[in-house]
């Protein structure tokens, strides 16, 4: 009888191990998030970096300062959108468009056929995406709606022509991880000035 308890206490022993053993193998596969989730990048985050400077944001969304090639990036603004202290562009939008489009030399405000639209503060700032939602970002991009809200005014050139809306919602989500650990900056964009569509 002592005999059958030592063999039975032994098992349950046995089967303890065993589960904690096949547990702690669980929790470690768990840990070890898939390399190709984050594009090939260690966190979601560097991946965001990476589109966001491969997609060029930069090129629209961050003030220049002049430099041995012309305008460059003044990266201690960088993608606050188009200065607030700026003065507007000083032509008019319907004359510009017959000729062609204009752009300043900031690259952040853009005159055409649609009227003046300035590039949008992406910073972590409360007057960037800062209060965004990530369902937002994506809504924004994807829908081509400006703020990324129901019953606000359609995105318009040239942001509603970049790549960027064709982005899948994952590199979306990494873009946007990354906006929100950018520097603060405060700058709140004037309102574009719109024309009414052609015919109208
Ligand atoms: C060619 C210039 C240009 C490039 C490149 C560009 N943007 Fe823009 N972006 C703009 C302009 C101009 C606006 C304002 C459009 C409007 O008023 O409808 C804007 C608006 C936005 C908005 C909307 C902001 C809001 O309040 O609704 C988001 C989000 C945005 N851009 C993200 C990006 C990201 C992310 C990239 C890079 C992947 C990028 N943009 C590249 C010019 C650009």
């Amino acid at each position: 009888m002592k005999r059958i308890s030592i063999v039975a206490t032994m098992f349950i022993a046995a089967l303890f191990l065993f589960t904690q053993c096949s547990d702690e193998k669980k929790t470690d596969t768990d840990d070890i998030k898939p390399v190709a989730q984050y594009g090939g990048f260690d966190s979601q985050v560097k991946w965001g970096e990476r589109l966001v400077t491969v997609g060029g944001c930069n090129d629209c969304h961050t003030p220049k300062k002049m430099g041995a090639h012309g305008p460059e990036n003044d990266m201690t603004l960088m993608l606050s959108g188009h200065p607030t202290a700026s003065p507007p562009p000083d032509f008019d939008a319907k004359e510009a468009a017959k000729k062609g489009l204009i752009v300043t030399q900031t690259f952040t405000a853009w005159t055409g056929p649609w009227g003046t639209t300035y590039a949008a503060n992406l910073t972590s700032d409360s007057t960037g995406i800062g209060a965004w939602t990530e369902a937002q970002f994506i809504k924004c991009l994807k829908e081509k709606k400006w703020m990324g809200l129901d019953n606000t005014r359609p995105l318009m050139p040239p942001m509603s022509m970049m790549p960027v809306t064709e982005m899948h919602d994952d590199e979306l989500k990494a873009i946007f991880a990354y906006l929100k650990t950018t520097k603060a900056v405060k700058n709140v964009i004037p309102e574009a000035a719109l024309l009414p569509p052609p015919g109208q």
